[in-house]
């Protein structure tokens, strides 16, 4: 028998999720050299009522033009099956920006060169309490501001280039594959070299992404 649609999306985004999760789970993160244990969100289900459908492209951020160069920046990486899992279920996610993102708080370049992608959390297609986890995009030579949020916080970097910046450390270069863990409350910055950015993070307690503090 053929699974029905809403399965088969299903699927696809647990597979994805259980590919970062073993990729964030399977070394140290850079900082502490600890390893980083995400949440089980194993019962998170698809809601068939809000699940985006395919071809629905009007939401779409501006930061999506750079999904396409990513994904090839990516082919030889460590990531490339999950880059590969990534591009096929990329209509599946809920593309957007952290609520209280706009024009005043974080200025227009950086809105048109950041977004997330949502995959599991309140408002993900895998929808769960915690942990909220999405892909976060960034555009070429961005600089993702110093910010702040109670729950901790890891990234997986899936491509090459990305730099992070926690509390008084020094900028820390991510390759892809490598994990970086952020205390809760920890001033954090992101910022990108002369080539895209493709990053998972998953914040580690229930938390609003309305109250980031930027
Ligand atoms: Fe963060």
């Amino acid at each position: 028998m053929t699974e029905q649609p809403g399965k088969e999306a299903e699927r696809a985004l647990h597979d994805l999720a259980s590919g970062v999760v073993k990729a964030i789970q399977s070394r140290p993160d850079i900082l502490h050299h600890q390893f980083v244990k995400v949440p089980d969100f194993s019962a998170a289900i698809c809601d068939p009522h809000t699940t985006p459908h395919k071809g629905k492209t009007e939401a779409l951020p501006q930061a999506y033009r750079f999904v396409d160069e990513i994904v090839a920046l990516g082919r030889a990486a460590k990531t490339k099956e999950i880059l590969a899992q990534f591009y096929a279920a990329r209509d599946l996610l809920i593309w957007g920006h952290a609520p209280g993102y706009n024009v005043d708080t974080v200025g227009q370049t950086f809105l048109d060169n950041y977004c997330h992608a949502l995959l599991t959390g309140p408002d993900g297609p895998l929808r769960c309490h915690s942990p909220l986890g999405a892909f976060v995009l960034f555009g070429p030579n961005t600089l993702y501001k110093d910010h702040s949020h109670a729950p901790n916080e890891v990234y997986l970097a899936l491509t090459d280039g990305g730099q992070w910046r926690v509390g008084n450390r020094d900028w820390q270069e991510l390759d892809a594959g490598e994990t970086i863990f952020i205390p809760s409350e920890s001033v954090h910055a992101i910022r990108t070299s002369s080539e895209p950015l493709l990053t998972f993070s998953f914040w580690l307690e229930p938390g609003e992404m309305n109250s980031i503090a930027i």
